[in-house]
């Protein structure tokens, strides 16, 4: 039987998100559906969350959204703490390879070995984000990096248009 390469999979991923964000009726249901997709067909991502910027929160807050793995206890994240924080404040994303080593790692699940976390931009503004975490050291390679920048990416678009 013919094995699915790793390149393979990365496609064949990006692809059912681009067909999700065709037929999705709106953002929220987008965000519900890459969660599952993500979590899913990734056997490394263990833990797959949208957290979005509270509208006109003082100070601003993340506030946990959509999200597929167990329960976690930072349902509400300000932007001067956690992995979460860090991207959501500088626009960037963060990849943790061992999260023991990151002082600015909030701890969800003690599985949890490594984390990405990606901006969702709306009109070039930080609206949330797209968080992943693994059970497995260093597990988000650049290929794994760009399939969750395009997953955010669709989101912020679909996000502009409501
Ligand atoms: N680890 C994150 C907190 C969210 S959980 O991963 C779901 C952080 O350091 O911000």
């Amino acid at each position: 039987m013919a094995t699915t390469s790793n390149a393979q999979k990365f496609e064949e991923v990006c692809k059912e998100a681009t067909r999700l964000n065709a037929q999705a009726h709106s953002a929220d249901q987008l965000m519900k559906e890459i969660a599952l997709l993500l979590n899913r067909e990734m056997l490394k991502y263990n833990w797959v969350g949208f957290y979005m910027l509270e509208p006109g929160a003082d100070p601003p807050t993340l506030v946990l959204g959509h999200y597929q793995g167990a329960m976690t206890p930072h349902t509400r994240i300000p932007l001067n703490l956690g992995i979460c924080g860090a991207a959501a404040s500088s626009g960037k994303t963060v990849v943790v390879d061992d999260v023991k080593t990151d002082r600015r790692y909030l701890a969800c699940s003690l599985e949890t070995k490594s984390e990405i976390v990606v901006p969702v931009f709306v009109r070039g503004q930080v609206a949330g984000e797209l968080d992943i975490d693994s059970h497995f050291a260093a597990a988000f390679s650049n290929e794994d990096r760009a399939l969750v920048e395009y997953c955010a990416e669709l989101v912020g678009k679909r996000l502009e248009l409501e």
